[in-house]
C-alpha cells in the first residue's frame, strides 16, 4: 500500500507492505533511512509529527515514535523539546561516505586507482549494526556499566570472546585469559612491557613485516628487536633458534606482507623451539576472518596455549577507528599485562565492549562478516582476472587470505627498490597508487622487485581499471630467440 504523507516539509513516498516479511517499523525505518541517505530527505527538513504520519500510514502512533527514537540514535533526525523532528546535518551514505583524509589525498592523486593496502573498505563499516548496538547497550546496561571496569575488560564481552574465538579460530581460553585493549598496536606494546618485566631481552619478528613498528615499541621497553627471515613456508624458525632472541612476533594465518600461511612442519617447529627454549610465540591472528581458497588454519595459541600470546582486533573485521581487539595470554602473564592497561589507560571504553559483545552474541558480527568477506573475495577474483588479462605472466602469491597480493616483477637490472620505485612513480603518473615491498624489509632486500597490491578499499572497478592502465608495466618482457 503506497501511502504519500503530506505534512509540514514536501510530501514523501512510503511503501509499506503488509503482507512482507519485514515488521512494519523495520520498513518504515528503512525507508527513511534510504531517504535521508539519497538525499531525498535534506538535512535540517522537518518529518511529520508522529502523530500525523501515523495516521497517514495506518500504523499506531507508538510504533513512529519508536521508529523516530531508533533514527535519532543512529543520527539520522535530531529532535528539540517544542520543534519537529528533522533530518540531522552531516548524513552520508555508507557507501559514498567521506573518507578520512589520508584516502582522499590518495585519491585526488591516484584517481584511476589506489591499490592501498592494510585498510578494509570503510564504506562496508556496519554502521546500522553498531547503531543497534550501541542503542541496546544504552538501553540496558546498569548504572554501574558507566563507571570505571575492569582493567582488563567487560567480564561480558570477555565471556562472548572467549566462546567466539574457540568457535571460529580454535583459541583455547577462558574470560580470565583474555584483557581488551585498543587494537592490535595496544596489544603489543603491553606483551613487549609484560616480556621486558618477565626478563625478555629481545624478541624477533618477521622479516619483511613490521619492523619498524616492532622496534619502536622494543625500544620504548628497553629491549633489543631482531628481524628473522621470511621464506615461502612463513618464519625460518632455524634462523629464529640461532638469533637468540626471548620472544618472537609472527602472523602466520597470512604473513604480513607476504601472505605466505604459516605451514603445519614450521609451526610445529616454532612451538617446539618455544617448549625448548622457553621462548614466547606472539601471534598476531590478523587477516584470519578472510580467508578463501583453503582449509581454515587455527590459531597458533590452540596448539600450545601455555607457549603462545595471541592478538586479534576488530580493525579489519569492523573499522579500525573502534580502537577494540584482545590479547590471550598465559596466566604467568597476566598480572603485568593488567598492571599495563591499567597504566595506560583504566581500561578500555565500556560502553563500547558491551556493543561488540552485543553484536558477537546477536550473530550480527557473524552475518557481518559474512557479507564483506563476499565483497573481498568478488574482488580478489576481479583482480585475479584483471591480471590475468593483462598481465598474463605476472607471479602472484598471497592471496589464501586477506585484502592484498603479492606481484613479482620482472627484475631488472638495478636492485629490487630501484624497480619497484620506477614502477610505482610510472604509475603515479598514470593516476594508480602503487606500493613496493623493498622498505618492509630490515635486512638487505633480495634482489626480487615485488609490489603489494591491497585491494580491501579498492573497489571491483577501480581494480579493474587500475591494472588495464598499468598492464605494460607488470608484463615480463618477451625473451627472444
Ligand atoms: C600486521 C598487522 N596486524 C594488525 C593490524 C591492526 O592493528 P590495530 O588493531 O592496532 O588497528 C595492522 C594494521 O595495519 C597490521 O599491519
Amino acid at each position: 500500500m503506497p501511502v504519500e504523507w503530506a505534512g509540514s516539509g514536501p510530501g514523501l513516498l512510503v511503501t509499506i507492505d503488509r503482507g512482507g516479511g519485514a515488521g512494519l517499523r523495520t520498513q518504515l525505518e528503512e525507508q527513511l533511512r534510504t531517504a535521508i541517505r539519497a538525499g531525498r530527505l535534506a538535512a535540517n527538513e522537518p518529518l511529520p509529527s508522529s502523530r500525523e504520519l501515523a495516521r497517514a500510514l495506518g500504523l499506531s502512533r507508538g510504533l513512529v515514535q519508536d521508529c523516530y527514537a531508533q533514527l535519532q540514535a543512529e543520527g539520522y533526525l535530531t529532535s528539540r523539546p517544542g520543534s519537529a523532528t528533522r533530518v540531522a546535518a552531516g548524513v552520508v551514505s555508507p557507501h559514498e561516505g567521506p573518507a578520512p583524509e589520508k584516502s582522499s589525498a590518495e585519491r585526488v592523486r591516484h584517481p584511476v586507482a589506489d591499490f592501498q593496502h592494510g585498510v578494509p573498505d570503510l564504506g562496508l563499516a556496519p554502521r546500522e549494526e553498531w547503531a543497534w548496538a550501541v542503542q541496546k547497550t544504552l538501553r540496558t546496561a546498569p548504572n554501574a556499566a558507566f563507571d570505571y571496569g575492569e582493567a582488563v575488560g567487560v567480564r561480558a564481552l570477555r565471556e562472548v570472546l572467549a566462546s567466539y574465538l574457540g568457535r571460529v579460530r580454535a583459541v583455547a581460553a577462558g574470560p580470565d585469559d583474555l584483557i581488551v585493549c585498543a587494537g592490535m598496536q595496544q596489544a603489543l606494546g603491553l606483551v613487549v612491557g609484560a616480556l621486558a618485566a618477565a626478563g625478555v631481552r629481545s624478541l624477533a619478528f618477521e622479516d619483511p613485516g613490521s619492523g619498524a613498528n616492532v622496534t619502536d615499541l622494543t625500544a620504548a621497553a628497553g629491549i633489543a628487536a631482531v628481524p628473522v627471515t621470511v621464506d615461502e613456508s612463513g618464519l625460518d624458525v632455524g634462523a629464529l633458534a640461532r638469533s637468540g632472541a626471548g620472544a618472537v612476533f609472527v602472523t602466520p594465518a597470512h604473513q604480513w606482507p607476504t601472505g605466505v600461511v604459516l605451514t603445519g612442519p614450521r609451526r610445529q617447529a616454532l612451538i617446539a623451539w618455544s617448549r625448548a627454549t622457553g621462548g614466547v610465540i606472539v601471534e598476531d591472528d590478523y587477516d584470519a576472518e578472510f580467508r578463501y581458497d583453503r582449509d581454515p588454519v587455527g590459531s597458533l595459541q590452540g596448539l600450545a596455549p601455555d607457549c603462545v600470546i595471541s592478538l586479534g582486533t576488530v580493525s579489519k573485521s569492523l573499522a579500525p577507528a573502534l580502537r577494540l581487539g584482545w590479547i590471550v595470554a598465559p596466566p604467568r602473564l597476566h598480572p603485568a599485562l593488567a598492571r599495563g592497561k591499567w597504566r595506560a589507560d583504566r581500561g578500555s571504553p565500556g560502553l563500547d565492549q558491551l556493543a561488540l559483545a552485543a553484536l558477537l552474541e546477536s550473530g550480527r558480527y557473524d552475518r557481518h562478516l559474512r557479507r564483506v568477506r563476499a565483497e573481498y573475495a568478488a574482488r580478489r577474483e576481479t583482480l585475479i582476472a584483471a591480471l590475468h588479462r593483462h598481465a598474463p605472466r605476472l607471479a602472484v602469491t598471497g592471496l589464501a587470505a586477506g585484502f592484498h597480493a603479492i606481484l613479482h616483477l620482472p627484475p631488472g637490472t638495478d636492485d629490487a627498490a630501484a624497480v619497484e620505485r620506477a614502477v610505482i612513480e610510472a604509475a603515479a603518473a598514470r593516476g594508480v597508487g602503487l606500493y613496493g615491498m623493498a622498505k618492509m624489509h630490515a635486512q638487505a632486500v633480495p634482489p626480487k622487485p615485488r609490489l603489494i597490491v591491497g585491494f580491501g578499499n579498492t573497489s571491483r572497478s577501480a581494480i579493474e581499471a587500475g591494472i588495464e592502465a598499468i598492464a605494460d608495466l607488470l608484463n615480463p618482457p618477451l625473451r627472444r630467440g
